[in-house]
This record gives structure tokens, sequence and C-alpha cells, in this order.
């Protein structure tokens, strides 16, 4: 079965090892990359995508540029920190002359999913504005799609930015709101699947030996990722969390999912919390009465990784 996908997008270092992966794996037809602020600010998002299609030699698929604020609140202050001054670890590849596609990125997901009604997979691996926006845009849009997964949050473990909130739930937490809120179901690989599944830099090494272009940039890119994600630590060690929402489109029977009410905090001290009820934990109407959510709350590691292997030798 081919599944076709809108990928939102942040890149951002994990993000190219995803979009690269979606563009390899032959079950996934990539319709387009709309980019949103997250990583880094939307601009260099969407110079850094069409990079990647440029990389992957697709120059066949649209890049859109998207919001660049949160929607409520002042400008992020982007993860330079972890992603590099360029959102590819400092290797400063030469920009693409391309021309982005003139649509914003959510008028570009609401007429991609008129287009394709009930076709196409919402994959959302930054900040959720576009979403959010289409949403605004096109009220029906849940009807109008097949799904939607995204990487973000955090159900049943701590965050990332903060002690409860995962980084693109935490960028717009507002946003996420809206998303969450949705009359559809989100299957959310957050912090609970993709935080607990480390990798070693070894794994990057293999990827460049298995395909030198695509392998080759993210080993690369990952270097100055890793370094961020190895402090503190006596081991080196990388997460490359956006890959797991595209895995689990060709390989379901590699993850577990919990059901359960969400709802996000919106308020300073627990902005960007997602906060998961299963069914039977609460009576609370604050829960009871709010949209579900898919969780994903187990993965088969080394399935996983292998799965990644494989599609890259492709
Ligand atoms: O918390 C991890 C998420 O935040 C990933 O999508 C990463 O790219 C950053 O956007
Ligand atoms: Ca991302």
């Amino acid at each position: 079965m081919t599944h076709k996908i809108i990928l939102d997008t942040d890149p951002g270092i994990d993000d190219a090892m995803a979009i690269f992966f979606a563009f390899q794996h032959p079950d996934i037809e990539v319709l387009g990359l709309t980019t949103v602020y997250g990583n880094i600010p939307v601009a260099m998002a969407a110079r850094n995508a069409l990079t990647l299609c440029d990389v992957a030699g697709r120059q066949d698929i649209p890049v859109t540029k998207g919001v660049a604020m949160p929607w409520v609140g002042p400008e992020s202050e982007y993860a330079h920190f972890v992603h590099g001054d360029d959102g590819f670890g400092n290797i400063n590849y030469p920009p693409s002359t391309r021309e982005l596609d003139s649509r914003d990125s959510a008028q570009f997901i609401v007429d991609k999913a008129r287009q394709h009604p009930g076709e196409i997979t919402l994959v959302a691996i930054g900040p959720l504005g576009n979403i959010a926006m289409a949403l605004r845009l096109e009220p029906d849009l849940p009807k109008l799609v097949k799904g939607i997964s995204i990487m973000g949050g955090a159900a049943f473990v701590p965050g990332n930015v903060t002690p409860v909130a995962e980084a693109n739930i935490w960028n717009d937490a507002h946003a996420a709101d809206i998303v969450f809120s949705a009359d559809w179901e989100v299957k959310m690989f957050g912090l609970d699947v993709t935080l607990f599944a480390p990798t070693d830099p070894e794994f990057v090494n293999i990827l460049a030996a298995k395909n030198p272009t695509l392998g080759g940039f993210v080993q690369q890119a990952s270097q100055f990722y890793i370094d961020f994600y190895s402090q503190n630590r006596d081991e080196k060690v990388c997460f490359f969390h956006d890959a797991f929402p595209l895995a689990q489109l060709v390989a379901p029977e590699l993850f577990e999912f919990t059901r359960g009410n969400i709802r996000i905090s919106t308020d300073d001290l627990n902005r960007g919390q997602t906060i998961v009820a299963p069914p039977g934990t609460t009576a609370s109407p604050l829960w009871t009465e709010a949209p579900f959510v898919q969780a994903a709350t187990g993965v088969k590691h080394d399935e996983l990784f292998q799965l990644f292997i494989d599609t890259y030798a492709l």
C-alpha cells in the first residue's frame, strides 16, 4: 500500500534523516514538504527543505514556507544549540537555487487535502502552527485527510525542554491545543518512544556506508547533534525522533499505542505539557469530555533501526 503524505517539518537534523527515509521508502509518496519555524526560523527551514530535496535528487517535490511565529507569544528562541547555526550541524551545505512553491504551508495542505480527499496522511515533525492554520482555513480538514501522525509530546514521561514539555508542543502549545482538539484522533509519537530508543553514533556511519549520498549527509550533519545529546553522558548517543511516525506508517507492527483523553497545558509553568488520561483513570470532565489521542508507548527498537538501515540501503 502506498501512503500519500505531506511532511510538515522544521529541518533540523533528525528531520533530515526522517525526510530521507520517507524519500527512500517505496511505500511512501511525499506530496510536499511544508515548513514551519521551530528548530530554526521558518525561512531557514524552507531553504533547508529545498536543500534536502536537492541532495536526494527530488526537485519534483514542492516545498512551502509556513508560519514563522507561535500562535500566542513572542518569537521562538530556536534550537541552534542543538541543530547548529544552519540547522544542519554547521556543515554549511551550498543553498538550493530552486524556488519555493508560491503557497503558504497551510494553504498547500488544504489544497492537497481537497485534491486527494481521504488519501493523505499528515505527518508533522515540528511545531503545529501550519496544521492549526490549515484547520482554520478548512474546518473540515479532518474529514478530508486519511489521518494525522506527529512527532511530539510526552504522555507518561518527562519533557525535554521543561520537566513536563517536549519541544514541538512547547514551541506552540496553543497551536497544539487546536490540533489535538480537532475532529480526528492524532497518532502522537512522543518522548515515550523516541527518548527510549537511543542510538549510538555508529548508526549514522552505517547509514553513510549503505547510502553515501543520503546517509553521508546525515552522518556529516549529525556530529554537532550527537555532541549535544552526548553532553554529561559516559557514552555518545543520538536520538532520531522524527523518523518514528514515518516508520509506523510502513511497519505498524513495531509500535504499541495507549489511547486516552488528552489535554494540552498552555499556562506559563506547564506550557506544552501533553496530559493523557487512559479510559477509567479519571472521572474529571476536563478529561472525559476531551478529545482522544493514540499515544505511542512501545516500540521494537532493534527492528526499527534495522528498518531505517534497510531503507537507506535501497
Ligand atoms: O523534541 C524533538 C523534536 O523537536 C524533533 O522534531 C526535533 O526536530 C525538534 O523539532
Ligand atoms: Ca523536527
